[in-house]
């Protein structure tokens, strides 16, 4: 049996896309989620496009009883920690809730990995902790000034494992900090189903296109930015998955903690991305440009060139493959895993 790889939160969008990426590396995923923002459906899908059924453990990270079980029953070489909530207009109200899942959830997981001697670690940070950052392309030196409560839990959770690491320097930890992961497995397969109304673009772009709904509010037309409207760092879930997969194989290689932006290092404007979904689903998007959110930053874009010397790994899929394959998913399955929905 190939080592086997804990992968919290791995029922979740970017958890299920790293799964395929594992298998494809000659990793056995271990799936351990609470299902709290996850469809347990996913799991035959995964299977679908793996070939045999990932293990699917329920279980929240928060439990120490639920971890150690895990730990008991299998030989786990590493973990990839993605379990926890990320809708940063619910930390604002709901401050306890996050700090308890994804800071105490944390600590209660490396208690737990610490207790089984498993000391390889990859955890889900964000380029939220850089807030509105000075520069953009974002190194990772830039200050980390979170402005809500979701990016400090990222924040905490980043010291707490640096702390970690000094006092157990044997420990192998990579601190991912995504940028805008969007798009879905080329299969259609899997994907992303935000539940309610959409925080982020691409799925309400997405939703859109397919009907769901009437048009999309684009936050802000005069920024100082080519077109006037917000620019992001857009990356393909997939080259996001083999990033996670590129931090094991270097953890492998050497201990040590690194912290690291996984983007494309390019920035697309709301208007570029309208159209390339435009391009890739033959459907025109509804849209009206608005007032400005309060909290938007007008552009922010990674610096990956530390991921790609550390890691070997680059994104390498456009946005114009990232919209179709969202329209892929989205076409095939307007209610995600619904089974109604199902092809
Ligand atoms: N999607 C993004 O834009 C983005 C950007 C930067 C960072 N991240 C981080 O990446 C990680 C994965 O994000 P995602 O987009 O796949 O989100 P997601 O909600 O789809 O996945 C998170 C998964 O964790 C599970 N979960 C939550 N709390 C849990 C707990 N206490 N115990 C066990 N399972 C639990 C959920 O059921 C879900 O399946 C999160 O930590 C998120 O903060 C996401």
């Amino acid at each position: 049996m190939s080592p086997h790889i804990l992968v919290t939160g791995g029922a979740g969008f970017i958890g299920s896309h790293t799964c395929v990426a594992l298998a494809a590396a000659g990793y056995t995923p271990l799936i351990f989620d609470n299902f709290c923002n996850a469809d347990p459906r996913v799991v035959e899908r995964l299977e679908t496009i793996i070939g045999n059924k990932p293990v699917a453990i329920q279980g929240d990270v928060r439990s120490r009883a639920d971890l150690d079980r895990v730990f008991e029953q299998y030989r786990v070489q590493g973990v990839i920690h993605f379990a926890g909530l990320k809708a940063v207009g619910d930390s604002v109200a709901d401050p306890l809730g996050y700090y308890d899942n994804n800071v105490a959830g944390s600590v209660v997981l490396a208690q737990a990995m610490l207790a089984a001697g498993v000391d390889t670690l990859v955890f889900s940070s964000s380029a939220t902790v850089y807030g509105d950052p000075d520069q953009s392309p974002v190194p990772e030196s830039a200050a980390c000034r979170p402005a809500n409560p979701y990016g400090r839990t990222k924040r905490m959770v980043e010291e707490i494992l640096s702390d970690l690491h000094h006092a157990n320097p044997s420990w192998r930890i990579s601190v991912l900090r995504y940028f805008n992961p969007v798009g879905a497995h080329e299969s259609g397969l899997i994907g992303e189903h935000p539940r309610g109304k959409p925080n982020n673009l691409m799925p309400f772009v997405s939703q859109v296109a397919v009907g769901l709904r009437d048009k999309l509010a684009v936050h802000g037309g005069d920024y100082p930015t080519p077109d006037g409207t917000g620019v992001r760092d857009y990356v393909h879930v997939m080259d996001l998955a083999e990033g996670h997969v590129a931090a094991l194989r270097h953890s492998e290689r050497q201990p040590g903690i690194v912290t690291l932006n996984l983007g494309t290092g390019q920035g697309a404007s709301v208007l570029d991305v309208i159209k390339s979904f435009e391009r890739a689903s033959g459907k025109s998007i509804a849209h009206e440009i608005g007032p400005r959110r309060p909290g938007d930053v007008a552009a922010n874009w990674a610096d990956p060139t530390l991921a790609t010397a550390t890691l070997g790994w680059r994104a390498t899929r456009t946005l114009d493959q990232m919209c179709a394959d969202s329209w892929r998913w989205q076409q095939a399955n307007p209610n995600g895993y619904e089974p109604s929905a199902a092809r």
